[in-house]
């Protein structure tokens, strides 16, 4: 049976800023355990986690290593009690925006392993530490846009995106029909609409001459239409609860 969700379990990656810190904040708030991952650490999350009697863990590694996160993802999970979890692939980077022909290898490949090879890693390991836990189980894979709408400059981004959406379908499929009685775990790939942190910060100071939707993304912020960390927070976190999480593997908090 479809019920909202009040998880007792969340591993948030991205932790550290933007739309994640803003979700770690509402989610010790609530009092959630989180397992926040980045590779930086937030004291005021500790300070938050202490006054809201949360618990807190935060490991402050790199996601591209991603076999070695979700190998102590895996080890960690199998000392916790079964509960309702939680697993929120949001932390993602973007290569400086330009032509592909123009990229450096080393940091587009760390686009790929941050932004598609770790959330893919984590979910197996979620998936299988926790399936016989017999709980409800979510996975939000946060996407974008331009995983379903390509955009010259940004070729790795929109690989990783896409590449979230697919998996995202592949896997709601795998366990909506368990034929092994066993309740299976829901999974969507959310685009979080256009959000004002380090990121958009990044897309309009990029260079105009090699990307020129830069301007696109200047005038967003001119025109005041990005929408605050907290507030796409909350949306994701309503979208989240949801009963019928799940039932669109892929969709946009816009509707
Ligand atoms: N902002 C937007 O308009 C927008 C629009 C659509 C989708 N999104 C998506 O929303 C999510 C959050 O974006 P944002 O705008 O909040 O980005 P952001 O402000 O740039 O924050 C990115 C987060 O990812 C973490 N991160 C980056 N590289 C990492 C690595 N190698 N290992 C571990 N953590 C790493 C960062 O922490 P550290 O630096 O401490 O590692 C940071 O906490 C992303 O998936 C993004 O694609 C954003």
């Amino acid at each position: 049976m479809l019920r909202a969700m009040n998880p007792k379990l969340v591993i948030l990656t991205g932790a550290s800023r933007g739309l994640g810190r803003a979700l770690a904040v509402q989610l010790l708030q609530r009092g959630r355990h989180l397992l926040a991952i980045a590779r930086h650490a937030d004291p005021t999350l500790d300070a938050l986690a202490r006054e809201r009697g949360a618990a807190l863990s935060a490991w402050t590694l790199d996601l591209a290593d991603a076999p070695a996160a979700a190998a102590r993802l895996a080890q960690w999970l199998a000392a916790q009690p079964s509960a309702d979890a939680v697993l929120i692939n949001n932390a993602a980077l973007l290569s400086e925006p330009a032509p592909l022909r123009d990229g450096r290898d080393a940091e587009l490949s760390a686009v790929l392993r941050v932004g598609l090879e770790a959330p893919l890693l984590l979910s197996a390991a979620f998936l299988r530490a926790t399936d016989g836990w017999g709980s409800d189980r979510r996975v939000l894979n946060i996407s974008s846009g331009l995983g379903r709408r390509a955009m010259a400059g940004s070729a790795s981004y929109c690989a990783v995106k896409a590449g979230l959406d697919h998996f995202s379908r592949a896997v709601a499929l795998e366990e909506s029909a368990r034929s092994d009685g066993r309740r299976g775990a829901r999974i969507v790939a959310l685009a979080p609409g256009v959000i004002d942190t380090d990121m958009q910060v990044q897309l309009r100071g990029a260079d105009r001459a090699r990307f020129p939707d830069g301007a696109m993304f200047e005038a967003l912020h001119t025109d005041g239409r990005l929408t605050t960390p907290d507030e796409a927070a909350r949306r994701v976190l309503a979208y989240l609860a949801r009963e019928d999480f799940g039932a669109e593997p892929v969709a946009d908090i816009r509707g």
